[in-house]
């Protein structure tokens, strides 16, 4: 079985994540979406609430697992079998460091490869930090974000405003 992983922070999950998801899952047997677990950087969303945000994403998708992972990628893709990372690349400015992790990830574990999918021209702006600038001034993020998971995205980004 081919298992590919498609890992990320998600904070939180945009339709330019859902767009690679969907496409990784026609090449791969298996995709885990593997979100990292890092107590030291700041998130807006839990890591629980990133995953739940993605299990709602991607309910009915069978070939679709959502789970964290701690530490170093390229353990954690030999932990679980997989043989490539899935990663999107928008534009030129992502290259520089997505070139330098697939270089170090390599060395880290020489079976697994890193395949980059060039990002659908509308998502081509699109981040997770965007989503929530906007969302923090009260604009309209529907466009953005799965319709199914919208609603608490915008609550939980006007609660963090709220809070500060
Ligand atoms: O969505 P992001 O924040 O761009 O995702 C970055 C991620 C999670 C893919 C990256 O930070 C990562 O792989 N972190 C795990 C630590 C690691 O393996 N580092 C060595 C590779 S440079």
């Amino acid at each position: 079985m081919k298992i590919a992983i498609c890992p990320g922070s998600f904070d939180p999950v945009t339709l330019g994540h859902m767009d690679i998801i969907m496409r990784a899952r026609k090449v791969f047997d298996k995709v885990v979406v593997a979100v990292l677990i890092n107590p030291e950087k700041h998130t807006s969303f839990t890591v629980e609430e990133r995953i739940d945000l993605l299990r709602r994403a991607t309910s009915g998708l069978d070939n679709v697992e959502i789970d964290g992972f701690r530490g170093l990628l390229a353990d954690y893709a030999r932990m679980r079998g997989a043989t490539a990372i899935v990663k999107g690349l928008r534009a030129v400015s992502d290259f520089e460091y997505e070139f330098q992790m697939a270089l170090t990830n390599k060395k880290l574990n020489p079976d697994l490869e890193t395949i980059f999918l060039t990002t659908d021209s509308e998502h081509m702006f699109l981040s997770s930090s965007i989503v929530k600038q906007i969302a923090s001034f009260g604009g309209d993020i529907s466009n953005f974000v799965p319709p199914c998971i919208l609603r608490d995205i915008q609550e939980r980004l006007c609660q963090e405003v709220g809070e500060k």
